[in-house]
């Protein structure tokens, strides 16, 4: 399988922020905001993997710089790291105050996305070629992220399999699919 440039994996997509995206003090929702980015992440993968693509972490998000309705949003994505079947995805959402042309950086994120087949099994994808000096910077600095997303999901593994455990021999009925604590 042929490795690919990361410009090959670039998407784009500006949304002007509308009143229903925002709360009470007029900012953009993180939510909205999160949903664009994952949108975007698993466009730029398939784009990457040309096979259909799932979001397997959401590794990190940081927002920081609210966005005000009027503002435009512009996300740019790319794959920056590979793995076997999964991909490193570094998404930018830059915002623009369309009155004055100040843009600023709303929120940086990187997402975990997995190609799968028609069985939902992960299948290979191609490795990447980074070519500028930001993509160079992302793909060297990758093996650092993946240790922490896999230590993360050996962590997750435990809380699950103890939440399990609990749930299945130290709760009632109630309490298992409900919720209540009954006394
Ligand atoms: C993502 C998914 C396909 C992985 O399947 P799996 O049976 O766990 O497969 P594997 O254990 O072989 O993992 C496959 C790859 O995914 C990676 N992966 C799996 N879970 C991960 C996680 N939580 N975070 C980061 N990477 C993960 C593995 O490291 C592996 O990468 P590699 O092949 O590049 O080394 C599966 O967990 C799934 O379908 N999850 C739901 C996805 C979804 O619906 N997303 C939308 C959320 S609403």
């Amino acid at each position: 399988m042929d490795a690919k440039p990361c410009k090959l994996s670039r998407c784009v997509k500006a949304n002007v922020v509308l009143p229903p995206d925002t709360q009470h003090h007029h900012t953009l929702f993180g939510g909205r905001l999160m949903q664009l980015i994952d949108e975007v992440a698993v466009l730029s993968a398939t784009r990457h993997a040309r096979k259909p693509c799932v979001t397997a972490s959401t590794d990190s998000v940081d927002f920081l710089s609210p966005v005000r309705v009027g503002d435009s949003i512009c996300l740019v994505a790319y794959v920056t790291w590979t793995s076997r079947t999964s991909m490193e995805v570094f998404i930018r959402s830059t915002a623009e105050d369309l009155m004055t042309g100040e843009r600023r950086i709303a929120a940086v994120s990187f997402q975990t996305l997995v190609a799968i087949d028609d069985n939902g099994t992960p299948v290979p994808v191609p490795e990447v070629i980074p070519e500028t000096e930001e993509e160079e910077y992302l793909f060297r600095t990758a093996p650092m992220r993946a240790i922490s997303r896999k230590k993360h999901r050996e962590e997750t593994k435990e809380l699950i399999e103890t939440l399990t455990y609990i749930n299945t021999n130290h709760l009632d009925v109630n309490e298992q699919l409900y919720g209540v604590v009954t006394g």
